[in-house]
């Protein structure tokens, strides 16, 4: 089934330049993209957006780390795009990142780790409405 997902690419990934290349892999994994916005989280956006790892040891430095440049969000769309996106992104632990996935390619660590894909259907649809049709 058609289905849309979010990829954020995140501070250090366009600091290094790296956002058209994102996007080329996106693309030859079949992704349409329908939408696409330049923003800059601060404390309050970047705390909704992550409501869900509140009290985490990581939450704080998270935060931190996504106020600290601008972030490009892709609106995508395929079949089964939510699946999909999360296999091409690879996983959080570094040590289970299989090598052809964007954050094997483009990550530096666990929290520094290029870009954030929705866990599922029901996170794609919250996140798109924050970011395409919120106030970030
Ligand atoms: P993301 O997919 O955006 O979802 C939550 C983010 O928290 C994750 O990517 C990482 O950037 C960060 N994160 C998750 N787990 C850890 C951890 N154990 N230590 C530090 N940062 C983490």
């Amino acid at each position: 089934m058609t289905e849309q997902s979010l990829l954020l690419i995140k501070p250090d990934a366009v600091k290094k330049n790296h956002v058209g290349h994102i996007i080329t892999i996106t693309e030859q994994h079949g992704f349409t993209l329908k939408n696409i916005k330049v923003l800059q989280f601060d404390r309050k956006s970047a705390a909704e957006f992550y409501m869900m790892h509140e009290g985490k040891e990581f939450y704080e430095q998270l935060l931190d780390f996504m106020c600290s440049g601008t972030t490009v969000a892709l609106h995508l769309e395929r079949v089964d795009a939510v699946a999909k996106l999360l296999e091409l992104v690879g996983d959080t632990d570094p040590e289970k990142r299989s090598p052809n996935t964007i954050r094997a390619m483009f990550a530096d660590g666990v929290t520094k780790n290029a870009v954030h894909a929705s866990d599922s259907p029901l996170s794609a649809k919250r996140e798109l409405g924050l970011i395409f049709k919120g106030a970030f």
